[in-house]
């Protein structure tokens, strides 16, 4: 029986008729820009998340882009970051004229080194990103120990709802940094039907920057104070985003505990090294990432078997042709590297029945000869 790596109908299936309902009276509303349905999911996400703001635009990436230009980011400036994430996390960062500076990654949990952080930081450092990866939250309180007073963007987009335990608090995923940026891509744990995405922040005069930002750089229609984006969350994208929210914790747990089960399946392998999740945190494991010997091998087995996989991330930022102008040689982030050529991620969606996740263990253990 073939296992996909994600089944995004059978989400639909159990959601269908609210998800249906609540598109349906956006659409008898005619109001499709911004207006109540927009404002009642940025309400709900900050509630969740709690942060005092949260403003929607219209993906996880134009989320970091704002961030970027809200915080004054341009030409000369340098923003540290892992290269050991989705192109978007450093990509918007040229796209306003920075300068990425990619520096290495902690091996167990695939985050951003908060010891090369402190390395990279110099007088033209005006941020730094770090990605809450997988679903799990990055180490931000070292992050900030190692870049003091520098605006952090923590790219939350694979980890709503994650949350981190600092001190005494618990800590949400978005909630303490400068900005945190979300995305709603399908097949994040809350996936619009489409394309959309969120900027959370504490910081009242940031919000009202952010969102002018969004539409034209003018606070007042047809006055712009600066140069802007058309950026919108969609009030459609809105309406599925608010019927699938009351659903997050639950599917978020589901997948935390098809996690366990795989850890208990492969932990007598020593060739499959299952994913770390800090003791402080808790993941909610948009992806289930494992680290393996002879991975190429091991992905063309499994592709035969009709078991879904895939691998994030094939070739690290600092060696993509784009950014060779940067001046990054194979060696100069060793953990990254290390980690393109080892990583596979398998199905971890909150619908795989008992007997898929089964067939993906049974599939893998073969491979290994157990
Ligand atoms: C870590 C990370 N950053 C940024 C993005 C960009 O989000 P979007 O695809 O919504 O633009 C993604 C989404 O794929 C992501 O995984």
């Amino acid at each position: 029986m073939p296992v996909p790596l994600l089944d995004l109908r059978a989400q639909h299936a159990t959601i269908r008729d609210e998800v249906v309902r609540d598109l349906m009276r956006v659409v008898d509303d005619q109001l499709f820009i911004l207006g109540e349905p927009v404002e009642r999911l940025e309400k709900s996400v900050a509630e969740l998340s709690k942060t005092k703001y949260a403003i929607g635009c219209a993906n996880g990436t134009d989320a970091i882009l704002l961030s970027l230009r809200a915080l004054d980011i341009g030409r000369g400036d340098e923003v540290v970051t892992t290269p050991f994430t989705f192109f978007a996390t450093a990509g918007t960062v040229h796209n306003v004229g920075a300068t990425p500076v990619f520096v290495d990654i902690e091996p167990d949990t695939f985050n951003i080194s908060a010891d090369a952080v402190r390395a990279a930081i110099g007088p033209k450092t005006k941020a730094v990103i770090p990605v809450d990866l997988f679903g799990q939250m990055a180490a931000i309180e070292r992050v900030e120990a190692a870049a003091p007073g520098i605006p952090i963007i923590e790219d939350a987009a694979q980890s709503i709802g994650a949350k981190r335990r600092i001190g005494n608090d618990w800590v949400m995923a978005g909630e303490r940094t400068t900005v945190g940026t979300l995305s709603f891509f399908p097949s994040k744990n809350l996936g619009a039907y489409g394309d959309a995405g969120m900027i959370l922040t504490q910081d009242e005069a940031l919000a009202t920057r952010l969102k002018r930002l969004r539409v034209h750089g003018g606070a007042k229609t047809y006055y712009h104070d600066e140069v802007g984006y058309n950026s919108r969350l969609d009030a459609l994208q809105a309406a599925v985003l608010q019927a699938k929210l009351p659903h997050l914790e639950a599917w978020s747990a589901k997948r935390r505990a098809n996690a366990v089960y795989y850890d208990r399946a492969f932990a007598d392998l020593a060739d499959v090294k299952t994913p770390y999740v800090e003791p402080c945190n808790v993941s909610i494991f948009n992806q289930y990432t494992v680290r393996v010997a002879r991975r190429d091998a091991l992905q063309s087995f499994l592709k035969e078997k009709g078991i879904g996989n895939s691998i994030y991330y094939p070739l690290p930022l600092h060696l993509q042709p784009c950014f060779a102008y940067l001046g990054y040689k194979v060696g100069s982030c060793p953990e990254s590297e290390r980690a393109a050529g080892e990583v596979l991620s398998l199905p971890i969606y909150p619908e795989l029945e008992q007997s898929q996740l089964d067939e993906v263990i049974s599939a893998v253990r073969a491979f290994y000869g157990r």
